[in-house]
C-alpha cells in the first residue's frame, strides 16, 4: 500500500511514552492518548472492509496532534460544534450547511491503497496533495505522516472555526516534535505551514473558499480529496476547474462525477474499478461501517466515460418528506438543512418562471439562461405539472 512505508519516515520512531503533553502546547496525558488510539482501533474493527488499519505510529502522531479528538464518531464532533454564531448565521444568508462529518483513519488508509488513490503516488517522492475542505486537517495531517513520497500536502478550509482547530493541532504537532518539524509560516486566521526538516516536505492548512486557493492548483496535484458536499450552483465552476487536473492525478469525491458533471469542458476522469462496486465504501465519523465515496484517476488518453451534462434535468437538492401529523408532504432542502412547506421554485440548476399571458410555468436553466416549456424532471418530482393536490 502507499505510504505504508513505515521505515520510510521518521515520525515512527515517535512511540507512545513520547506523547507526554504541557499546559503550553495543551498536549494529552499519556492515558487519555492510549485510550484515543484504543478508541481508534475499535473505529477499525467496526468498519470491516470501509477500512484498513492505520499504522500504530500514525495514530500515536494524530493524537499527539489532536488529542482525544481523532476517530471521533456521531454528528457532535468538535469540527461539527465550534462554528460561531456568526458563522452560522453567514452559513444561513449563503443557504449553505454547517453540517460536518470526517474520514475515519482507516477509511483513510483505505482510500490510500494504490489501486485507489494510492496508484498516483507510487512513482517517486515528489507527490502533492490537496484537500479541498479539510475540515479540522485530520485527513491532511494522516495523509503527509502516512505517505514519505508525498512532497507537500495543502488542505483548505473555508470554515475559520475549523481551520483553527487545525492549525492548533499542527502547532501542537511540531511543538512536540521539535527535532523533525519546525513551523515555516504562521499567519494567524489565514495558514500555517509545517516542515519536515531532514526532507524539506511541507505540510500547509490555509482559511479560505476553495474556489480561490486549491482549484488553482488543479494542474499540479497528484491526488486530490474532495469529501465535500456542495451546492449545485457551484457543480458548473467546479467540473470547469477539475478538468484542468494533470493525467495521473487520481480524485477522491463525495459526489459522483457522473451527476455533477455540468460543465461544457470534457471530463477527463475515469472511476477507477476497485471503486465500481456500490460496495467500496469508507469508513467515516457518521457511518464507521462505511460510506460511499467516488475514486476516480484522470486519463485523457481514454475517450470520455463521463458525459457532460450542462443542462441536467434529474439532480435535485429537494427530498419530499411526508408529514403523519398533516398527512401532506414537505420539502427539505439537503443542501441548506431548510425545511418548507411551499413548492420550491428552483431544483437543481432549473427555476419554474410564472408567465401570466400563458397562465403557465416556463422552465429556465439559470446557469446558462436557456428556457423551455418542457418540466424538467427535477421540477416534475417536485409536483409541477400535476395538478394541485386536495
Ligand atoms: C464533510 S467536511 C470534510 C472534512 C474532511 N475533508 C474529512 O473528510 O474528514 C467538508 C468540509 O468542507 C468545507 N467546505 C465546504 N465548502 C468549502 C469551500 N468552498 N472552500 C473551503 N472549504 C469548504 C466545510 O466547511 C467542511 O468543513
Amino acid at each position: 500500500m502507499a505510504g505504508s512505508d513505515a521505515n520510510g519516515f521518521g515520525a515512527m520512531k515517535r512511540q507512545m511514552s513520547d506523547v507526554k503533553m504541557d499546559g503550553d502546547v495543551g498536549l494529552v496525558s499519556t492515558d487519555d492518548a492510549s485510550a484515543a488510539v484504543a478508541a481508534a482501533h475499535r473505529c477499525a474493527a467496526a468498519a470491516g472492509t470501509s477500512g484498513m488499519p492505520t499504522p500504530q505510529w500514525v495514530l500515536t502522531d494524530l493524537v499527539g496532534a489532536f488529542g482525544t479528538e481523532v476517530a471521533e464518531t456521531g454528528y457532535e464532533i468538535s469540527a461539527a460544534k465550534c462554528c460561531s454564531p456568526e458563522e452560522k448565521a453567514t452559513a444561513r444568508e449563503q443557504g449553505s450547511s454547517l453540517l460536518y462529518g470526517e474520514m475515519l483513519p482507516d477509511g483513510v488508509s483505505k482510500a490510500l491503497h494504490e489501486k485507489l488513490l494510492g496508484g498516483a503516488l507510487a512513482k517517486g517522492d515528489n507527490g502533492s496533495v490537496l484537500e479541498l475542505g479539510m475540515g479540522s486537517g485530520k485527513v491532511a495531517l494522516q495523509v503527509f505522516l502516512q505517505c514519505p513520497s508525498v512532497k507537500r500536502v495543502l488542505g483548505v478550509e473555508l470554515v475559520e472555526s475549523r481551520f483553527q482547530l487545525g492549525a492548533v493541532a499542527l502547532r501542537r504537532f511540531v511543538a512536540s516534535n521539535p527535532k523533525q518539524f519546525r513551523l515555516k509560516d504562521d499567519t494567524e486566521g489565514q495558514l500555517v505551514k509545517a516542515e519536515e526538516i531532514a526532507t524539506g516536505r511541507l505540510l500547509e492548512f490555509r482559511c479560505s473558499d476553495f474556489f480561490t486557493v486549491g482549484l488553482d492548483l488543479t494542474p499540479r496535484c497528484d491526488v486530490i480529496f474532495f469529501a465535500v458536499n456542495i451546492p449545485c450552483r457551484l457543480f458548473p465552476d467546479l467540473g470547469t476547474r477539475l478538468a484542468q487536473s494533470k493525467d495521473g492525478c487520481r480524485l477522491f469525491s463525495y459526489h459522483a462525477l457522473s451527476t455533477i458533471w455540468w460543465s461544457d469542458a470534457e471530463c477527463p476522469f475515469h472511476q477507477v474499478e476497485d471503486n465500481k462496486p456500490e460496495s467500496d465504501t469508507y469508513s467515516t465519523s457518521w457511518s464507521p461501517q462505511g460510506f460511499r465515496f467516488y475514486v476516480y484517476v484522470c486519463d485523457r488518453k481514454r475517450p470520455a466515460s463521463i458525459r457532460n451534462d450542462m443542462r441536467n434535468e434529474t439532480y435535485s437538492e429537494w427530498q419530499l418528506i411526508w408529514d403523519d401529523k398533516s398527512q401532506g408532504y414537505y420539502f427539505h432542502n439537503q443542501e441548506s438543512e431548510v425545511s418548507q412547506w411551499e413548492v420550491p421554485i428552483s431544483a437543481g440548476c432549473w427555476q419554474a418562471v410564472w408567465a401570466e399571458e400563458h397562465q403557465a410555468f416556463y422552465f429556465c436553466h439559470t446557469p446558462s439562461g436557456f428556457t423551455q416549456w418542457e418540466i424538467p424532471k427535477c421540477m416534475a418530482d417536485l409536483g409541477y405539472g400535476q395538478p394541485p393536490a386536495g
